[in-house]
């Protein structure tokens, strides 16, 4: 059984504050033509973290969202199901990819080649949290809001089972 912590790990303060410099430390690398996120879980993270940029070019850097799911037991690393690709033109663009959490890293890892296959020109990779001590597979991302401890978060777009996603700040689900 688990329950949702007392305390924020991250406050809505801390979340505003970092989500504004993350997006300055963006922009200074360099224009993106298109941001993809993960759902379900980035969609609060992408919709801050948008109006946060200053416009990627004359037209706004393009924003769309796909579907990318772990299946399986966890001895099958490298289970995706993806859902949402198939129609996207990503021919010579720079994308920005942009999930919630890199825990094991198997998501983000299976994701970079599918959308350089697609023909995407530079792929980013972008992460709200980051739990270093849980990963498996050899990746980074190249933006990073927080690094936490191995600790189940939820929050901010983060679920337990599809509960807790519109809570404002990031909190922990602790056994009990
Ligand atoms: P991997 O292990 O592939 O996982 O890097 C990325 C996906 O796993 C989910 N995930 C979490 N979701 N709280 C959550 O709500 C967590 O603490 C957590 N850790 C991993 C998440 O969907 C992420 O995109």
């Amino acid at each position: 059984m688990y329950k949702l912590s007392s305390k924020p790990l991250i406050s809505k303060a801390e979340l505003s504050e970092r989500v504004n410099s993350l997006a300055a430390e963006i922009a200074a690398a360099g224009e993106f033509d298109i941001l993809l996120g993960i759902l379900t879980g980035s969609f609060i993270f992408v919709s801050d973290l948008v109006r946060a940029m200053p416009k990627a070019n004359e037209k706004g850097m393009r924003v769309k969202f796909f579907k990318a799911s772990s299946y399986g037991d966890s001895t099958e690393h490298g289970s995706l199901k993806v859902s949402g690709l198939e129609n996207l033109e990503l021919a010579g663009l720079r994308v920005l990819l942009v999930d919630d959490i890199l825990d094991t890293g198997n998501t983000l890892y299976r994701l970079v080649p599918m959308l350089k296959e697609r023909g995407a020109a530079v792929v980013k990779t972008c992460v709200l949290l980051d739990k270093p001590s849980r990963r498996e597979a050899p990746i980074e991302a190249d933006f990073v809001g927080f690094k936490i401890e191995n600790k189940f978060v939820v929050g901010y777009g983060l679920d337990y089972a599809d509960d807790y996603r519109t809570l404002p700040e990031i909190m922990t689900m602790e056994e009990v």
